[in-house]
């Protein structure tokens, strides 16, 4: 098998563990950065210098023209957001870079939106806690081989049967939905909320969507389609053979990831989980890629968990410590500004991820965040029904009622900020980082004390 200079930057928790900072840090020696699965339920902060910037679509090397930017075919594309995310950027005066976006992507429209916050209020007692971009009703079109794809936008006979079809029966779920009570307009004002605190303009147009009978119409939803296909034109491009070919020729490609493994379709905690899969192991089918694309496998690992979204979570607890950890961590969502629930680190979720996406390396996030801490705990075992086991149980109930097995170890009171080797952490911290090392099975190949970019700390070197 060939060796690609390739990395795989890949959450390995319930997501928010600090992928953006890791990925835009090592695109400093990148050529690509590909954004391969998930859409805007993303979100990743990034702070150069004293500015913090917020990506949902868009991938974390932007800020560099050097850096080919690319959003890959296994992503879902909310272009109306994506024009939103790119004005933002414009202000904070991003605006030499280098984007591609994959002809075989599917588009996210904003009755993907509408539906994805009807299904939830319709879930009985097991709300999922979407983010309600639309994101799982994008790919579920998608499997049902009745989504739009980037490339059918330029379809100019296909578009408006496809298009028709789609229309023809969300409207049959919105009629269903009525019956039941739901005021359609209303959820949709509301899905759209996230747009309004951006842009009342955008706002006001995607209204639009719904006809005085509040159904969506076909007419308005092809011109809509017909905006985003010369909006996209400059951006689109085959990046399966893009990508292949800089593999090919040696060049540096950075994947970034977008949500955690724990919240993969396939092997997260369903169904409290997205609707694609963040894995590495994802990456040759999300990008159009051979089996080997992938090198490394650098697993990013807050110093503790959180979780946004319902749904089990073993290592969780609400006290004092947990607040100060929120508080220092700055525990509130990028995209929909939740509130993070917290937890210890939990190496049981750590050797899950490595087995299902392989991890050559973790990456250690957010240690910064556990100074003052007395002592700190690690969850390397879950006891279920009375029983001692080393894995994450498939059912629903079962990991609902996983009692976390802990090991105890002495915290640190320094403040561990302005560290730049791992001999100078306090010895409890560099403890800590080897006891991780230990309990997942997986070397830490780097550590992070803050979320500057300079605030980093590599322990081998990434690319070769
Ligand atoms: P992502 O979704 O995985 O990219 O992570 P998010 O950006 O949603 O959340 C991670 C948060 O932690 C962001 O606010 C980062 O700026 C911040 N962050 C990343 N690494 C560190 C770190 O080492 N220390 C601290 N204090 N914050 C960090
Ligand atoms: P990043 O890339 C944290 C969670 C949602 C919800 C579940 C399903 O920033 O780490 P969806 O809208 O995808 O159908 O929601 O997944 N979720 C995330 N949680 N970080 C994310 O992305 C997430 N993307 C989705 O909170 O529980
Ligand atoms: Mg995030």
């Amino acid at each position: 098998m060939k060796k690609y200079n390739s990395i795989s930057v890949v959450g390995t928790q319930w997501g928010d563990e600090g992928k953006g900072k890791v990925t835009n840090y090592l695109a400093q020696e990148a050529d690509y950065v590909v954004r391969h699965q998930g859409g805007n339920n993303a979100g990743h902060s990034i702070k150069i210098g004293e500015t913090r910037y917020a990506l949902h679509l868009i991938p974390s090397a932007i800020f560099d023209p050097s850096v080919k930017n690319v959003i890959a075919n296994g992503v879902v594309i909310d272009v109306s957001g994506m024009m939103l995310e790119l004005d933002l950027l414009a202000k904070q005066d991003i605006t030499d870079y280098q984007l591609f976006v994959s002809d075989r992507a599917h588009i996210v429209f904003p009755y993907h939106a509408l539906l994805d916050g009807m299904q939830e209020a319709f879930r009985q007692g097991r709300k999922i806690g979407t983010t309600k971009r639309g994101i799982g009703p994008a790919y579920m079109d998608k499997a049902d081989r009745s989504g739009i794809r980037v490339v059918d936008l330029y379809e100019e006979d296909l578009l408006p049967k496809l298009i028709r079809d789609n229309v023809f029966f969300k409207n049959k779920t919105l009629d269903y939905m009525e019956a039941e009570g739901i005021d359609i307009r209303a959820e949709y004002e509301d899905a759209m909320q996230k747009v309004k605190n951006k842009s009342e303009e955008q706002y006001n147009k995607l209204l639009g969507m719904l006809d005085e009978n509040n159904r969506i119409d076909e007419e308005w939803v092809l011109n809509l389609a017909r905006e985003y296909a010369a909006f996209l034109k400059p951006f689109v491009t085959d990046t399966s053979v893009m990508v292949y070919e800089a593999l090919e020729a040696g060049e540096k490609v950075l994947f970034e990831g977008a949500q955690g493994v724990l919240l993969c379709i396939d092997h997260g905690t369903y169904p409290f989980v997205t609707s694609s899969s963040p894995t590495s192991s994802s990456i040759p089918v999300n990008v159009g890629l051979p089996m080997w694309a992938v090198t490394k496998s650098l697993g990013v690992v807050k110093a503790y968990s959180t979780r946004v979204g319902t749904g089990g979570f073993p290592s969780e607890f609400d006290d004092e410590v947990a607040h100060g950890i929120r508080e220092r961590g700055n525990e509130y969502g990028t995209t929909t500004g939740r509130l993070r629930r917290v937890g210890w680190f939990d190496a049981v979720l750590i050797r899950h991820a490595a087995r299902v996406s392989g991890l050559t390396h973790i990456t250690v996030t957010l240690l910064d965040v556990l100074s003052t801490i007395d002592t700190i705990k690690i969850c390397v075992d879950y006891e279920v029904n009375g029983e001692v086991i080393s894995h994450v149980p498939a059912g629903e109930t079962d990991f609902n009622n996983a009692k976390p097995v802990y090991i105890e170890l002495p915290g640190w009171d320094e403040d561990i900020t302005n560290v730049k080797t791992f001999e100078e952490l306090p010895v409890n911290a560099q403890n800590y980082l080897r006891k991780i090392e230990e309990t997942t099975g997986v070397k830490v190949g780097q550590f992070s004390v803050g979320p500057e970019r300079s605030q980093t700390i590599d322990l081998v070197d990434w690319f070769e």
